[in-house]
């Protein structure tokens, strides 16, 4: 992968996964008012904005180990929220909620679950959302997008597997497809019709972009995100 090429289609996008605030609201309302809040690898921040809005008492620390992503967070949200580089699996709490949306693969989700364990507050809570394996019914598109962008996605036993095994219980699940993927991809094909032909380092990730939005539309209500909320067992 061209780091920079890929880097430069991401910039400036509101958000790096798929995703809504109605995500973020949804653990909200199934946990007491938490007052201390982590937005773990928060990207440029959508999800710190919902949180911000929601909790306007609560103590709010958002970190991803990208400099500019560190950097368009601090744009968006006010300043009682602290956003800081840093790696999003190495904090120290105590956290009420711990959110992340979208990057626990980066780790594995027994790994994420039990480095965040010692930094949760008591009764404290985590949600992640995590690629979620095509059911059997699902087009071959289906199969197609995830083949070519996370071959090693798990069905809900395997994500149930890997919670249990990080010594969590699962409090509920939601699915995040549909429109949540077309925010998504919205400002990703606009970012990609902007860039196309202006310069030729990016020729080829800008393809590969293209490739994955293409495929996702083939596929668009069988490509799915899990958002899980666990607590420690
Ligand atoms: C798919 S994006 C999701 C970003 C954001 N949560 C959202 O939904 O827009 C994954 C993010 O994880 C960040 N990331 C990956 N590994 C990380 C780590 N170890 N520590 C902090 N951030 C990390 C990346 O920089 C990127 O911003």
């Amino acid at each position: 992968m061209n780091r920079e090429a890929f880097f430069t289609v991401h910039r400036e996008l509101p958000r790096e996964g798929p995703g809504e605030a109605a995500d973020v609201h949804w653990v909200l309302d199934q946990i007491p008012k938490p007052a201390r809040v982590l937005d773990a690898a928060c990207g440029p921040g959508a999800d710190t904005v919902t949180l911000a809005d929601a909790l306007p008492e609560a103590a709010i620390t958002a970190i991803d180990k990208m400099p500019h992503f560190v950097e368009e967070t601090r744009t968006r949200v006010p300043d009682r929220v602290t956003v800081r580089e840093g790696d999003a699996f190495d904090v120290r709490g105590p956290f009420d909620i711990i959110w992340c949306a979208g990057a626990v693969y980066f780790k594995c989700v027994t790994q994420a679950l039990k480095a965040w364990r010692p930094a949760l507050g008591p009764n404290g809570h985590v949600a992640f959302s995590e690629p979620l394996k095509p059911g059997p019914d699902a087009p071959q598109a289906a199969w197609d997008f995830w083949a070519a962008e996370y071959p090693q996605i798990m069905d809900r036993a395997g994500l149930s597997d890997q919670v249990i095994a990080a010594g969590f219980e699962i409090l509920g699940t939601r699915l995040i497809f549909g429109q949540p993927w077309e925010d998504y991809y919205t400002p990703m094909q606009a970012r990609i019709d902007k860039l196309r032909g202006t310069d030729p380092a990016l020729t080829d990730t800008l393809h590969e972009h293209q490739r994955e939005i293409d495929l996702w539309r083939a596929a668009r209500d069988h490509v799915a995100y899990l958002l899980i909320l666990t607590r420690p067992a």
